[in-house]
């Protein structure tokens, strides 16, 4: 089946999750050919990227690049890379026009034809970039793996990729796996979630955070047949390209009480009174929060793009053991504790 704009969906996992910040809302004055052929599955539109590199990957009519344009500001850039010259097509088509609508002297926008299983091929250099991200793109990858390995090589030492995609509480079965239209509405190549952290911690991405999570509905009769119990997720993940052996398989205490904690400086715009480190991690302007020292290497001077927002108290000269943060864990429905994990 060919899409031809969103409203073709028979589920809602191309186009469900998190609505984007309301800074990214106010930013997408698009044409409505880019806006109609948006098939994201959520919004990874990290704030706080002023002058930063981009890369999107299956940037598809370029609506995401285009929102970090409006983001990384005209000292940021942004790549798009796809495998389909008619999305490609539109997402250049409106790049010039939109950029000098941003008042900017150089469109800082650029899309370019190729697999994000082969960055290389395309061109794309190692430690090139500050942040991927990507929208409902990586469950279409025959090799996902790959995929993860080949962000690793192109992120900057503390760089980030942040992205959304769909996946599944089980393994698929072959049926489903190799379903045509499930293809097409991006169910088919979703990930049990398991999987993912498994291969992205192959990849070199410790600690994989998630930042937010919807369910996907499935609506169709036939198709919610063929699927059974499986259930779908929009997830946005978090993965920082961390100093080798930083990110620890368990979240580790050094001296949370008096040494590791965290205050966030307020100076990231759209998130002037807190930051939203992922599903756990509310960070309010001006309070220490104690943390473990994973927590603590994502937000690290020296270490990690967001450290410049981000004050750290202490270090990780003394060990105290495992940090407690499942005892303390709390969802921010109800969070309740300074201590975090
Ligand atoms: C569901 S659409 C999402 C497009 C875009 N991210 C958005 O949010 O509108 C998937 C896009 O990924 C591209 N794509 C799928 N597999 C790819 C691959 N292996 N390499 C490059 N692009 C790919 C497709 O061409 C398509 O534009």
């Amino acid at each position: 089946m060919v899409l031809h704009t969103s409203k073709d969906l028979k589920t809602s996992a191309c186009t469900a999750s998190g609505r984007p910040h309301p800074v990214v809302v106010m930013l997408l004055f698009l044409p409505e050919i880019v806006r109609e052929k948006f098939y994201g599955c959520g919004a990874p539109l990290p704030l706080g990227i002023e002058g930063r590199s981009v890369l999107d990957l299956g940037s598809g009519s370029g609506r995401d690049c285009y929102a970090a344009a409006a983001l990384v500001g005209p000292t940021g850039s942004v790549v798009g890379i796809d495998m389909t010259a008619e999305q490609l097509s539109v997402a250049r088509a409106h790049a010039e026009q939109y950029c000098k609508s941003l008042g900017y002297d150089r469109c800082n926008l650029n899309f370019v034809e190729g697999y994000i299983e082969r960055l290389e091929e395309a061109g794309i250099q190692a430690n090139t970039f500050d942040l991927v991200i990507s929208n409902c793109v990586v469950n279409l990858s025959p090799d996902k793996p790959r995929v993860l390995r080949e962000v690793y090589r192109v992120l900057k030492p503390g760089g980030e990729f942040y992205f959304s995609d769909v996946y599944c509480d089980r393994r698929l079965p072959k049926n489903v796996q190799e379903h045509e239209v499930l293809w097409g509405e991006c169910i088919a190549g979703a990930l049990y979630t398991n999987d993912f952290i498994r291969y992205a911690r192959a990849a070199g991405f410790g600690d994989p955070r998630i930042l937010s999570s919807a369910p996907i509905e499935v609506h169709d009769p036939e198709l919610k047949a063929i699927l059974g119990e499986a259930k779908f997720f929009s997830i946005t993940y978090r993965l920082f390209k961390l100093p080798e052996g930083m990110l620890e398989t368990l979240c580790e205490d050094y001296g949370q009480a008096s040494a590791q904690a965290v205050r966030y400086k307020g100076t990231i715009k759209g998130m002037e009174h807190s930051y939203m480190l992922d599903d756990h991690h509310l960070f309010e302007k001006g309070k220490l929060s104690l943390v473990c020292g994973n927590t603590a290497a994502m937000l690290e001077n020296g270490v990690s793009w967001l450290a410049p927002h981000f004050e750290i108290l202490g270090d990780r000269s003394v060990h105290y053991g495992e940090f407690p943060c499942k005892l303390n864990f709390y969802k921010l429905s109800n969070f309740q504790s300074d201590l975090l994990c």
